[in-house]
């Protein structure tokens, strides 16, 4: 049957067996490929759910305009269903933004502001935040790092489709940004199955992972419930990204950089199981980590060691 809109085709992304990952027999991969989305992101699901239930609630009509500190995967998704929907949309960038991304939250037609001075996306979220408050009338603020809806969305789509393809899943594993994904799909997996363990991929402190974030910077989003989480694995980037090229020349999946340190704690999580199955969401395909080069270099071999900060269950 034909989608009624773009909107229609967010989620059921696939969930793709990792046979050339796998560290034994009766251990698997499942890679749930989120870069299938619309937008090429898994935040295509929360923006068509954070709007929905705005819309529903009153908190956004059409006078107003949709304000968003993002320069990441977050703000192209809101552009893609504001303006199927017909909103305004307007992103408060850190100075640091690449041009690609400016780029394509301008072809989507949002609007785009910096906030001056601006290093990181805290000072842009300060910013946002001050305008919505000055003009409350004039703005709607999804604010992805504080909205339940972003979890929400997680564990009432993502959760679902993954259990509906995999019955039984022992380890899932997802990177820890807003941390939604992991709030939401843990919390749906853990009430069908409390054993099911939940781990956090997170980066090596001051090693930028681009989308994942080092709690240990002293933000804690609202959002992440930690008591969801049976572990957290440091990874460092240069391992990440000589995983995203392995998950490419192993499997041809053109996966993005945090798919790399996803990928990297699934295949432990894999080799401590004796049996069972291991989930790990890849958050975004490969296409806007192109301009770094990272297919044309050479990372050498993954590295095995453990890297300081990691729990495991
Ligand atoms: C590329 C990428 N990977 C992983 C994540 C983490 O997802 P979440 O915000 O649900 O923790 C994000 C978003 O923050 C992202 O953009």
């Amino acid at each position: 049957m034909p989608f009624a809109s773009i909107l229609d085709a967010v989620g059921n992304t696939p969930l793709v067996r990792l046979a050339r990952f796998s560290p034994k027999s009766g251990v698997e991969i499942y890679a749930k490929l989120e870069g299938q989305n619309p937008t090429g992101s898994v935040k295509d699901r929360i923006a068509l759910y954070m709007i929905g239930v705005a819309e529903e609630s009153g908190d956004l009509s059409s006078d107003k305009t949709i304000l968003e500190p993002t320069s990441g995967n977050t703000g192209i998704s809101l552009a893609m269903v504001a303006r199927a929907k017909g909103y305004r949309l307007l992103c408060v960038l850190p100075d640091i933004v690449t041009p690609e991304r400016e780029q394509l939250l301008r072809a989507f037609g949002a609007e785009v502001i910096y906030a001056s001075g601006a290093q990181s996306t805290n000072d842009a979220i300060f910013k946002a935040q001050q305008m919505a408050g000055a003009e409350p009338d004039k703005y709607f603020m999804p604010y992805q790092y504080g909205n339940e809806n972003n979890p929400r969305a997680h564990y009432e789509t993502t959760g679902p489709e993954i259990l509906r393809d995999l019955p039984q899943v022992d380890v899932f594993v997802a990177g820890l940004g807003t941390g939604g994904t992991l709030t939401g799909v843990g919390r749906y997996l853990k009430e069908q199955s409390p054993e099911t363990k939940v781990i956090a991929a997170v980066p090596h402190p001051g090693d930028l992972v681009q989308g994942l974030r080092d709690l240990g910077e002293g933000f804690i989003p609202p959002v992440l419930d930690e008591s969801v989480l049976d572990g957290r694995v440091v990874v460092d980037s240069l391992s990440s990204f000589a995983m995203v090229k392995e998950l490419m020349e192993k499997e041809a999946i053109f996966a993005g950089i945090s798919s790399g340190a996803v990928l990297k704690v699934a295949v432990r999580a894999a080799q401590r199981l004796e049996s069972g199955n291991v989930v790990a969401l890849l958050a975004d395909g490969g296409w806007k980590y192109l301009s770094t080069g990272l297919w044309s270099k050479d990372y050498g071999e993954v590295k095995e060691e453990e890297l300081q900060g990691t729990v495991w269950w």
